[in-house]
């Protein structure tokens, strides 16, 4: 029988990553290929042309998955009844603004919009922040909407989590596919934690530990960080414009795996037979971690972050739910980086306070 259709909520969807990424949601890259959409395209009204060019063009795509299209500049039309709803408008900074001015711009918006999903989005809905500042965005939006459950609050860092797979498959040649277990830890920023301490290779003999393989820790402790922060930046230098197609891709992975769990994504350990994986003797029953993924959420105090922060941790998904993956060891040059990013988030959310006062 078919799937009743799900609403998807994106705001700011005339704008670059908006364009990428509602064909990707209605062909069905974000909630799988049996999965009917409706979409619920929200933009300002300076942008209400163009939005509606882009509501042509997806009747024109004639996606067989999209049951309809809700385009408009009205938020309460926007958030009414939305089962996922991404968050990607904002006002981006211009020439002459201080850090402060673009922050109390995305604040305000942040915390209108939030009652607006709080009143009117179905009951469940998920929330993903994707416009910057996307963690203290998040913040506000939780901040603003407390009969949305924090744990339905999220913010995107798993462009950040690509980058930094993307980045060892290239210095090893080997498939993307075949690493996982990297970890963004913090903020949405320059001072996240790109860390591969935990990071394995698929190969013949079974996963290999990142660090093993690569055997550089001056290139992985230094460059490798600094390429996966500074990315997003770099990206602006070359294209003129920032991340669109890899924000919007990244945007799908983080949704479909929330809702439709982690790739052999278990939070219950399972002993399997070891293949000689992470230098496992081969022949015993052994208990082997799954693949986690990178997601900015609301902190309990795991690992010593402070609580009350979004702050992206490694995750497992399962049943529609995030857990933070528990017990990772955390040495001191670690220790150091999630303490950094830490602060520079709490020094955010102590600003936008401050922009709402
Ligand atoms: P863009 O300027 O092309 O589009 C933003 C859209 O938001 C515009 O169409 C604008 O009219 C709309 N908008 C502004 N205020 C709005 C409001 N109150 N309600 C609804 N829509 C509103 O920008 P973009 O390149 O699509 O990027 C969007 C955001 O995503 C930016 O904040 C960018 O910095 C951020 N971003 C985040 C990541 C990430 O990994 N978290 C990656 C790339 C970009
Ligand atoms: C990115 O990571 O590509 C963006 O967050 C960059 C930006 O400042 O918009």
């Amino acid at each position: 029988m078919a799937k009743d259709p799900v609403r998807v909520l994106v705001t700011g969807a005339a704008g670059q990553i908006g364009y990428a990424l509602v064909p990707m949601i209605a062909r069905g890259v974000m909630l799988g290929a049996d999965q009917p959409v409706i979409l619920h395209m929200l933009d300002i009204p300076p942008a209400a042309e163009a939005l509606n060019g882009v509501k042509m063009e997806l009747v024109d795509a004639a996606f067989p998955l999209l049951k309809g299209v809700v385009a408009t500049t009205d938020v309460v039309e926007a958030c009414t009844g939305v089962n996922i709803a991404v968050m990607v408008g904002g006002f981006p900074r211009k020439e002459g603004m201080e850090r402060k001015d673009v922050m109390s711009k995305n604040v305000s918006i942040y915390k209108s919009q939030a009652s607006a999903l709080e009143k009117h989005a179905a009951a469940n809905c998920k929330v993903l922040v994707v416009a910057n500042p996307a963690n203290t965005n998040a913040l506000i939006l939780k901040e603003f909407a407390p009969s949305i459950p924090e744990k339905n609050i999220s913010c995107l860092t798993r462009l950040d989590h690509n980058r930094a797979l993307g980045q060892i498959s290239e210095r090893l040649n080997v498939q993307v596919s075949d690493v996982k277990n990297v970890i963004i830890w913090g903020n949405h920023s320059s001072t996240q934690y790109p860390d591969v301490n935990h990071a394995t290779v698929r190969t013949p003999a079974g996963e290999k530990a990142v660090r093993e393989l690569v055997a550089d820790d001056a290139w992985l402790n230094g460059e490798f960080i600094t390429t996966v922060q500074q990315r997003g930046a770099a990206i602006i230098k070359a294209r003129k414009l920032s991340s669109a197609l890899s924000a919007a891709s990244a945007a799908c992975d983080h949704i479909r795996d929330w809702v439709l769990g982690t790739p052999e994504g278990t939070w219950v350990s399972m002993g399997v037979y070891s293949d000689g994986s992470y230098n496992v003797p081969a022949g015993l029953i052994y208990s082997f971690p799954g693949t986690w993924v990178s997601m900015g959420v609301y902190s309990d105090g795991s690992y010593n972050v402070p609580a009350g922060l979004i702050y992206s941790f490694p995750v497992y998904c399962q049943n529609g739910e995030w857990k933070i993956v528990q017990g990772l060891s955390i040495d001191e040059f670690s220790r150091k980086k999630l303490d950094l990013t830490a602060e520079e988030l709490s020094e955010e959310k102590a600003l936008a306070y401050s922009c709402l006062s």
